[in-house]
Order: structure tokens, then sequence, then C-alpha cells
């Protein structure tokens, strides 16, 4: 945060005004840093990524194989685990039981958990409740009904990796948080829609922009989607909103993320926390987020994270994806 904006809050702290008084209100239910647990132990015979290279572990060494048919079985394993432990959100759970729940799953499938040591990050998934938009780290707070938490799981399975993430409700939740959470996965998919080969990139997060501010929502613009394959995070940067300069083409047989974060307030990303990762919404405001990882085709789009259904009921059935 710029030193502009830390003088401004602090005047509103002092001025006692109606605003800062629901800032107040709001601050009391903010989500706060908790324990973080060890660092979870991975067997000695699942392939690491580079960055989590081990002695006597196996190499990240590019393994023969298809790279589509590769990136097609992480992708839907990505999924497996994400629906695994979406399945366990409930009041009650704390996010560092969704962790442990995600890491017995990848390594069920003979994957690394991709975010473990990813530069410096200490846990298996990302867990992010309520205004936080990205990056959660697990820790011992246990979810409360009427919290929403996105779960964000990577696998690195067979050297290549496979993302996807997805907002969950806990117990029951309010009609805005709802709305938040539809209306997000309803952009997510208007953006996916304009993936083709040739098409210009910058469509994508045109369509995300256009459905998320109808709705009074802010599209977040600091988090993009990535290139994904046999690197975690590679070019092209895939912007949720509508950015004139990212007029590439799609390249058919690339692979690519879209994870738009929108909040139900200003799009603004407020103050890292001091773990280095937890990146809450400026404005106190709640942050929706779901994400797949493509493929990009010749005349579409195969989504490796979605489910054969999924993908019927968003896109029709002139594009596939996992079977
Ligand atoms: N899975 C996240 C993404 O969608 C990245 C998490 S990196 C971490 O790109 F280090 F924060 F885990
Ligand atoms: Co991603
Ligand atoms: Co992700």
């Amino acid at each position: 945060m710029s030193k502009r904006q830390d003088k401004k809050r602090q005047e509103r702290r002092r001025s006692g005004t109606a605003a800062s008084a629901s800032s107040s209100a709001r601050s009391s239910r903010a989500v706060r840093a908790g324990r973080v647990s060890a660092e979870l132990a991975v067997p000695a015979g699942i392939r690491r990524p580079p960055y989590a290279v081990e002695p006597g572990s196996l190499q990240s060494a590019l393994p023969p194989g298809d790279f589509v048919e590769r990136m097609r079985a992480a992708g839907r394993a990505a999924r497996e685990v994400l629906d695994e432990v979406g399945a366990a959100v409930a009041p009650g759970v704390t996010t560092d039981a969704l962790d442990r729940i995600a890491h017995a799953a990848y390594l069920a499938r003979g994957g690394y958990p991709s975010t473990l040591r990813y530069r410096g990050y200490p846990k298996s998934v990302c867990t992010s409740v309520n205004e936080i938009i990205c990056h959660g780290i697990p820790d011992d707070r246990a979810l409360m009904a009427g919290d929403i938490v996105d779960v964000d799981v990577t696998i690195y399975l067979d050297g290549v990796h496979g993302d996807c993430n997805a907002t969950y409700a806990v117990g029951e939740v309010s009609d805005d948080d709802a709305r938040l959470m539809s209306v997000t996965h309803e952009s997510m998919w208007r953006g996916i829609a304009q993936v083709r080969g040739g098409a210009p990139l910058n469509a994508i997060g045109r369509a995300i922009q256009e459905h998320a501010e109808a709705h009074g929502f802010g599209v977040v613009r600091t988090f993009v989607g990535h290139g994904i394959g046999t690197e975690f995070h590679t070019p092209p940067s895939v912007p949720h909103f509508y950015d004139p300069d990212a007029d590439q083409p799609m390249v058919a047989g690339s692979t690519f993320t879209v994870e738009p974060m929108i909040n139900a307030g200003g799009w603004e990303v407020g103050t890292i926390w001091p773990d280095g990762w937890t990146a809450p919404t400026r404005d106190g405001s709640r942050s929706a987020q779901y994400e797949h990882t493509l493929l990009v085709t010749a005349t579409g789009v195969e989504v490796l994270t979605a489910w054969p259904d999924e993908v019927e009921r968003w896109l029709g059935s002139s594009t596939s994806a996992v079977s």
C-alpha cells in the first residue's frame, strides 16, 4: 500500500464517521492469521518439480509421453483432488485439515503438491476465506457457517502441472455471497467461451469484466491467469479485465489458466499479510474465484480440469472436456 493510502486510512480511523464505524465492525470479523502446522512429508518415490528436489528423491526430468496426454491426466487429477477437498468443507473444519486432505490426495495419485516449497510457500493448497482474494495459507482457523472459502489445488504429475480452484459456501451463506460466487463462476465460463486458436487473448478478460461489472463487482487486476505445463507459471499472462495490449492470438496446442478473482466491492488488493502471501481486498469486501486449466484447440477449447457435464452445460457440445 502507498503511504498516501495509509495516511487516508489513519484519517478515516480518527474521524469516527459512519464509514469508519462500519469498517471497524467489519474488521472485528476480519480473517486473521492462525498457526501454520509443520511441513508435511512427501515420499521419495514421488517425482518433484525442480524447486522441490531433495537428495534421494525422483528428479523432475520430463518423462516420455505426449505433452497433451500428460496435461489431460494432470488436469483430471487436480480436479479429483479439488472435489475431494471441496466435499470436506464444513463449519468447524480447519483450513489445515483441508490441506492434509489435499496432500494425501495428491500423493495417492502419484503427484506432488505443486505449491509446497514453491517460492517458499509452505502448504499443499491455498485456502482463501471471505475477504482474502487468493494465496491464503492453511492454518488452525476453523471455518464458520457463513464463510466462503476458495480452495486452490495444483498437482505436479508426470512432469506437468494441473491447476484449478473453486469457492465453496460454508454452511448457509448470505444471498449477497451466493450471488458473488455464482456471478464469478459465470464470468469464468464466459471468459473460457472466448478461447479458440487465433482469437485475441484479451477477449477472455473483456467477457469476464463485462459480466462481473454488470453486477456491480470489481475484477482483480493484480493477479492473472498464466501459462502452465512443465512449469507452474509461464507466459502468457491472462488478464481477467479488458487489456487492450493483450491482443496476441491464442496458440492452438498451448495450455493456460483462466482464474478470475471477483470482489463484492472495489477491485483493489490491500496490503499483503506479513506471511508474504495472503492477499486481502483493500476495502474488506468479500472475494470469490474459480479456475480451470485449458488447452487451446483450432476450433475452441478443451477444459482439462472440468467434468464433461460442466462443459456441456457452459459451452455446449462444440468443445470437449476430460472424459
Ligand atoms: N494455484 C495458484 C494459481 O492459480 C498459485 C498458488 S502459488 C502459491 O496460480 F505459492 F501461492 F501456492
Ligand atoms: Co493458476
Ligand atoms: Co491455482
